[in-house]
């Protein structure tokens, strides 16, 4: 029986001082970003900032809906924007900082399954990796070279013959 073993790497940086220049400032986008979010409901804030190749950053916040799935999430608020605001451009890298109101943790959250699968669908589409980079309110960064990392055997347009 063949057998594949899927690895990847997580980076994991102490704090922003050990980050290029370029993720220290997508870092801080994304916290400034999350002090916007609208998030009266989970009171878990997120923020979300894409850097687009041709330097532009994209930002987005979860925005929270009384009618609850009506709401959305920071990251694809960010590259939903990215991809209204520059078709076509491809997206380098995205910076992902959250925290609780109410629970205080040094982990870094990871992007929900929905936003994993929606950030799949432009690195696909652009053939390049996304950087993701991730952080809590405080803490250690962690950093996934590619989306396809934490989102292994994932779905894409190929399954639908378009490729
Ligand atoms: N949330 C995000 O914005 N990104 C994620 O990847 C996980 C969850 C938001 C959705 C909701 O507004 C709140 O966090 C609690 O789930």
């Amino acid at each position: 029986m063949e057998k594949k073993r899927i690895v990847f790497d997580l980076l994991i940086f102490e704090d922003e001082g050990e980050l290029s220049q370029n993720d220290r400032k997508l870092l801080s986008a994304a916290e400034a970003a999350r002090k916007n979010a609208y998030a009266p409901y989970s009171r878990f804030k997120v923020g979300a900032a894409a850097l687009l190749e041709n330097g532009e950053m994209v930002i987005g916040n979860n925005q929270e809906n009384a009618s609850y799935p009506s709401g959305l999430c920071a990251e694809r608020v960010a590259v939903f924007q990215a991809g209204a605001r520059f078709p076509g451009i491809a997206i380098v890298s995205v910076a992902i900082s959250a925290a609780s109101e109410e629970h205080v943790t040094d982990v870094p959250a990871a992007p929900c399954g929905n936003c994993r699968q929606a950030i799949m669908e432009y690195e696909h589409k652009q053939q390049s990796p996304i950087s993701i980079l991730l952080k809590a309110e405080k803490g250690p960064i962690f950093k996934c070279n590619a989306m396809a990392d934490i989102l292994p055997l994932a779905f894409n347009s190929s399954f639908l013959g378009d490729s």
